[in-house]
């Protein structure tokens, strides 16, 4: 296992959209090692490369073609060889993307059982309809149906896709899967990164193909969430293949609750090391995720209190390629954009566990400006309209949803500089730049001692020496509608967190007194008022005069 995984700030690159070399309009890794040096500067110890591998893009890389093999638009295998290296160089590790719910239909393994191999039709789940019906009621993770026909329509076969059709699940009651997926990992872990990053890993195994429970949108999900069958995979991982390298695994578990992420990731039970949740994301919606409500700055601060409570270890993050910008999620932008995203950044490091970070949220990008469903290309997003259109929600209502939702909004090109193609690309973006990037980007950014990135260097520095951030407990001290505030405890160390989750300025809810050793404003407030967006780490032993900053 890493043993560094805990202190580590992780990064994570959507390769499509982090910095194109070439100028065809997508992002590639001969771009992402031009950005080595930034990393490094941010304090960046490990990158989570989200796939790179060959793939038909029809979920941008989550359908994967062929596990060894690189996609032709981001380079390379050597391109990969040196990227890894030159990362090393620089004291950063990287972690792949492990997609093993699902592989492409233009797997290989997929067409042999297209043609008929039984070996091969025994990696997938295939099943018989039932009197001209579908094998069973369930629901599907994009807004479709999961089950489609499987080769001759004839045989009223069909086979099992939670994703999009292009993505058949794998069959992971057949012990063939388990030994073609050790190989994968191997060969990664062999070529020295530092772990995986794993796919919907909660949901591999299903126990059985019963019809489901109804539910608003994920019916029948009671027959894969965390079985039995999933727990066994992981602890044979693990002892198999994992525990053999200096490497970690992240699990993305969709739906968790805590005592499931706990059985996941629990150090005695040896399975996953990490797991994101995704309670606190849900915070502004109802059901699903695509119906949104407003904000409640106290809902986002209890469900992130009962997990830094009830888990172990956390995953601290706000986002990534799946999430809406937080910036525009939490904060009311505008004017208060840059001391809203300080703010969060803030909060994510100053909580327990290990911090993640995306693409851009060092500078505060925020949710792309998309005018119509044409500028869109997330496959999820164009379901929905067909599901919502299939409800008879009408447009504009229909665009209501998914502008707000869309996981595009996080897929929008890193903005790099001022330049026509904002540093990402010369030539034709393959998603529309935000056009906010003429006064929103990294070389602007990075020149302001009061910028975003000057905010995330300093407190990522911070927590990297501070062994009451790193490792101290965790307890709320003031939930209120607008401020939060929190201590970390180590020993007789102690840290207290304050945010004002408002642009309009706020009392400081309980006696507060020290050193201000992190704030988001240049000159920490002395008056016991907050001021928009405020955000301060305060040191209670030390002198309130002394700034310390
Ligand atoms: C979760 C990934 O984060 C998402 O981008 C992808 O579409 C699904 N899993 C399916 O692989």
């Amino acid at each position: 296992m890493l043993s560094t995984y805990k202190d580590s700030t992780v990064y994570q690159i959507y390769p499509r959209s982090f910095c194109d070399s070439n100028g065809d309009g997508v992002g590639d890794i001969p771009g992402i090692i031009s950005k080595l040096d930034y990393l490094k500067e941010l304090g960046v110890d490990v990158i989570w490369l989200s796939p790179v591998y060959k793939s038909p893009n029809d979920d941008n890389g989550y359908d994967i073609s062929d596990y060894k093999d690189i996609q032709p638009e981001f380079g390379t295998m050597e391109d990969f060889d040196l990227l890894l290296a030159e990362a090393k160089s620089r004291g950063i590790s990287i972690i792949m993307d492990l997609v093993i719910n699902h592989t492409s239909d233009e797997h290989e393994w997929f067409r042999r059982a297209l043609a008929g191999e039984e070996k091969y039709k025994n990696y997938y789940v295939i099943k018989k309809g039932k009197n001209g019906r579908l094998p069973n009621n369930w629901g599907n993770f994009f807004a479709d149906c999961p089950w489609e026909p499987f080769g001759d329509p004839a045989n009223e076969e069909y086979y099992l896709h939670l994703f999009s059709k292009k993505q058949p699940d794998l069959n992971w009651d057949n012990p063939g899967i388990y030994d073609e997926i050790c190989d994968i990992m191997r060969f990664w872990l062999d070529k020295g990164v530092a772990g995986f990053r794993c796919d919907v890993i909660n949901i591999i195994h299903k126990r059985s193909y019963e019809n489901g429970k109804k539910h608003l949108a994920l019916t029948g999900k009671e027959h894969y969430l965390s079985t039995e069958g999933t727990h066994k995979i992981l602890a044979a991982l693990r002892r198999d293949v994992m525990d053999k390298y200096d490497a970690f695994t992240v699990g993305e578990t969709v739906l968790v609750d805590i005592p499931m992420a706990n059985d996941l990731c629990h150090p005695d039970r040896k399975e996953l090391d990490m797991v994101f949740s995704f309670e606190h994301m849900e915070c502004d919606q109802v059901g699903v995720k695509w119906f949104k409500t407003a904000f409640k700055p106290k809902k986002l601060m209890r469900i992130l209190t009962k997990w830094q409570k009830g888990l172990g270890w956390n995953t601290c993050y706000f986002e990534n390629h799946d999430q809406p910008r937080s910036v525009t999620r939490f904060t009311e932008g505008g004017e208060y954009r840059a001391i809203g995203a300080k703010m969060l950044l803030g909060l994510l490091f100053s909580l327990r566990g290990t911090t993640f970070v995306y693409q851009g949220q060092e500078i505060g990008m925020t949710n792309g400006a998309f005018d119509s469903l044409d500028e869109i290309v997330d496959i999820e997003s164009h379901n929905v309209d067909k599901m919502a259109r299939s409800l008879g929600i009408i447009n504009p209502f229909r665009w209501h949803l998914i502008r707000r939702t869309s996981r595009d909004n996080a897929r929008t090109p890193m903005q790099w500089d001022d330049s026509d193609g904002a540093g990402f690309t010369t030539g034709k973006p393959w998603l529309k730049i935000h056009p906010n990037y003429r006064e929103v980007n990294v070389a602007r950014d990075s020149v302001d001692a009061d910028g975003v990135s000057a905010f995330f260097k300093e407190i990522n520095a911070f927590k990297k020496q501070s062994p009451v951030l790193k490792d101290g407990e965790f307890s709320e001290l003031h939930m209120g509608r607008k401020v939060f505030v929190f201590e970390r405890v180590r020993g007789d160390e102690r840290l207290i967190a304050i945010c004002n989750f408002s642009k309009s300025p706020a009392a400081i809810p309980i006696p507060v007194s020290g050193r201000t050793v992190i704030s988001n404003y240049k000159d920490a407030s002395d008056n016991g008022r907050l001021r928009p967006y405020e955000f301060m780490l305060i040191d209670p032993k030390g002198d309130k005069n002394d700034k310390g900053r």
